[in-house]
């Protein structure tokens, strides 16, 4: 049975993860920081492991990550918090367990980024908005600098519609509105496919069927880096 580490698996991306995990009967991490927050990842099926990204190093995350299969990097500062924020948790905390994951020997690692990241940001955008930007943006660029195995999901829009179980992916980059059902099972059809290693992809709801569209975009890449 895998063990997979869930980092961001109190959000809402991180719950419908945390469950579909266990549901098929993957051992799951479920990375929170709070007490009451382990309990309710008991209830989906995961084990709440306590570690707040903001407060801990990378041998506190490699302890965590020690022995698993695959970490998923879903956290994010969410809307509302500042500046500093998104570079603490959105870039902070990716960066983090890239390093803990390295250190502890774990080498699957798919994050959940954000679409249209690279494009420059308007000189008078919101500062809060110019930062998650930006901390998504290198988020990936150190991502992609490692020798991990690496995948990176950039969706459009979330919503909490229920998922329609298709997917558009797009090595361009292009990404439109998207489920969050959608989304995390599209990092376990990723976990699943070995060819999804070393491909960034901008995601869009609807198209192809879920698993086909991950194998048929998988194929048209170029091939897959491999180390
Ligand atoms: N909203 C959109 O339309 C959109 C579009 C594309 C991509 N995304 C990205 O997709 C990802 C997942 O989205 P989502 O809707 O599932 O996000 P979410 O519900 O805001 O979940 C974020 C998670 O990060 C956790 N977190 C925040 N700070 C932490 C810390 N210091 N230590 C440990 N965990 C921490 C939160 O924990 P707490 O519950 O303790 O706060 C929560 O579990 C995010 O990175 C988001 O930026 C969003």
């Amino acid at each position: 049975m895998p063990t997979v580490v869930v980092v961001g698996a109190s959000g809402k991306i991180g719950r419908r993860l945390v469950r579909l995990l266990a549901e098929r009967g993957d051992e799951v991490r479920a990375v929170v920081r709070r007490p009451e927050q382990a309990d309710e990842m008991a209830a989906l099926g995961g084990t709440g492991v306590l570690l707040d990204l903001e407060r801990t190093d990378v041998e506190g995350m490699a302890a965590v990550v020690r022995g698993a299969d695959a970490v998923v990097f879903t956290a994010g500062a969410g809307a509302g918090s500042g500046p500093e924020r998104k570079r603490t948790v959105d870039l902070g905390g990716s960066v983090l367990l890239a390093e803990g994951a390295a250190l502890a020997g774990v080498e699957r690692f798919v994050q959940v980024s954000a679409a249209g990241v690279d494009r420059p940001v308007d000189e008078d955008a919101d500062p809060s908005w110019r930062a998650y930007v930006e901390a998504k943006a290198e988020a990936d660029t150190r991502l992609r600098a490692t020798d991990l195995d690496w995948t990176i999901l950039r969706p459009g829009p979330l919503t909490d519609d229920p998922g329609v179980g298709a997917v558009t992916l797009s090595a361009a980059g292009d990404a439109g509105e998207v489920t969050r059902d959608d989304v995390a099972a599209l990092v376990v059809a990723c976990l699943d496919e070995a060819a999804t290693i070393g491909v960034q992809w901008g995601v869009a709801g609807g198209g192809e069927l879920l698993d086909e569209a991950v194998q048929d975009a998988a194929r048209s890449q170029a091939p897959p880096r491999r180390h």
